[in-house]
C-alpha cells in the first residue's frame, strides 16, 4: 500500500529525511514512532502529497506521490499534526466543505458524513462550531476529516495528542476499528497504545530508519529478555552472593522491599529462563520467596534503548 525508496528531504541546512526505505502492506495498522524530530511528520507530508521530497520514491496503491498525486489524495486520509480546521464553521459545515473539494458525490456527502460523525462519536456536537468544542472534539472532527472520502489508507499525524486519557482510549478503540478496514500508518508518542493497536512498528531516529518489525518481536530482541524478578526473606549479602552463582545469571540487583523482604532483579539472557534454579536456591537456603516471575520489556524500553543507546531503566513488571 506504501511503497517508499530512498526517500531524503532536506530544509535549508537540515536534512530532515536521510535515505529512508520502508512498505506499508494493505491492512496493516503500522506505528511510526520517533524522538521529536526525528522526520515523522515529514514523511507523512511526503506521502500524503503535501510536500515534495528532496529524491527518492515513493508510493501509495503503486501511484507516484510526486507524479500522480490526484490519485494518491483519493485515496488516502491525511491527518496532520495540529490539524488544521476553521474554526468559525459548524461540524457538518465543514464536514461537507472537506467532501466536496475531495470529491465526494453531491449525492453521497449526507450518508457518508453522518456516518463519520457516528463513528466518531460527533453526533452530539455537529451542530456546533468547531472553534468553541474541546481539544478533544477538535481532534475528533480531524478524525472525520480524514475519513470522510472513504479511503483506502489514513495517515494520522498524533491523532492522540492533547486528548484526555478516556478520550485516548476511544479513539484507540475508533482507530483499531478503522484498522478492520484500512490500512493505517499512525505517528504517536504513547507507546502501549501502539502495543495495543499496531501490528508492526517503525521507529525512526534522526531521519533514519533504526527498526521495523512487530511489537512483540521488536521487546523480543531487547537484551534483558530473560530478567527475572524475585521477592526473597533472607540474609542479604547471602542471597545475592548465591544468586549471582547461579548458572545463566549475568548480574544480580537487590533492594529492600517495603517490609523484611529484598526485591531482586536477576538478569539474565534472552529466551533463558533462570525461574526454577532461583526457586531451587531459595528452598536450598531456606530462604521465603513469595514473588518469582520475568519482567516483561516493554515497547518503550526498546523505544528507549534503539533512540537513545543506553541500557533501558526497569521499573514495571509483568505478568
Ligand atoms: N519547514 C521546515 N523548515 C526547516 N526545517 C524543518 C521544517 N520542518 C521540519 N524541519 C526540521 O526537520 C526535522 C524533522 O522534523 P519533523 O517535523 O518531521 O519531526 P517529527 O518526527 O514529526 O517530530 P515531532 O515528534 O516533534 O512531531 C527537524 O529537525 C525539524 O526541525
Ligand atoms: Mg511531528
Amino acid at each position: 500500500m506504501i511503497e517508499v525508496q530512498d526517500l531524503t528531504k532536506r530544509y535549508a541546512g537540515v536534512t530532515a529525511v536521510d535515505g529512508v526505505s520502508f512498505t506499508v502492506n494493505r491492512g496493516e495498522i503500522c506505528g511510526f514512532l520517533g524522538p521529536n524530530g526525528a522526520g515523522k511528520s515529514t514523511t507523512m507530508k511526503i506521502l500524503s502529497g503535501f510536500m515534495p521530497a528532496t529524491s527518492g520514491e515513493a508510493k501509495v496503491a503503486g501511484h507516484d506521490v510526486f507524479t500522480e498525486s490526484e490519485e494518491v489524495r483519493k485515496r488516502i486520509g491525511y491527518m496532520p499534526e495540529n490539524n488544521p480546521l476553521y474554526p468559525d464553521m459548524r461540524v457538518t459545515e465543514y464536514l461537507g466543505y472537506r467532501a466536496a473539494l475531495k470529491g465526494v458525490p453531491r449525492t453521497k456527502r449526507k450518508a457518508r458524513i453522518d456516518e463519520v460523525l457516528q463513528l466518531c462519536g460527533l453526533g452530539d456536537v455537529s451542530r456546533r462550531i468547531i472553534g468553541q468544542l474541546s481539544k478533544g472534539y477538535k481532534q475528533r472532527v480531524g478524525l472525520a476529516d480524514s475519513l470522510v472520502h472513504d479511503p483506502d489508507l489514513l495517515i494520522l499525524d498524533e491523532p492522540t495528542i492533547g486528548l484526555d486519557p478516556n478520550q485516548i482510549r476511544q479513539v484507540r478503540h475508533l482507530i483499531k476499528d478503522l484498522g478492520k478496514r484500512h490500512t493505517i500508518l499512525i505517528s504517536t508518542h504513547i507507546l502501549p497504545e501502539v502495543e495495543m493497536t499496531c501490528n508492526r512498528v517503525i521507529i525512526i531516529n534522526k531521519g533514519k530508519i533504526v527498526a521495523s518489525d512487530t511489537p512483540e518481536n521488536l521487546t523480543k530482541m531487547l537484551e534483558g529478555g530473560g530478567t527475572v524478578r524475585a521477592e526473597i526473606r533472607g540474609d542479604r549479602p547471602s542471597v545475592e552472593r548465591a544468586l549471582r552463582g547461579l548458572p545463566g545469571v549475568k548480574d544480580v540487583a537487590i533492594e529492600p522491599a517495603n517490609d523484611d523482604f529484598l526485591r531482586a532483579t536477576i538478569y539474565a539472557p534472552p529466551r533463558s529462563d533462570v525461574r526454577v534454579r532461583v526457586f531451587e536456591a531459595a528452598a536450598a537456603n531456606r530462604w521465603t520467596l513469595r514473588e518469582l516471575s520475568r519482567v516483561r520489556q516493554t515497547l518503550e524500553d526498546v523505544f528507549a534503548f534503539i533512540t537513545m543507546k543506553e541500557a533501558p531503566v526497569k521499573e514495571e513488571e509483568g505478568k
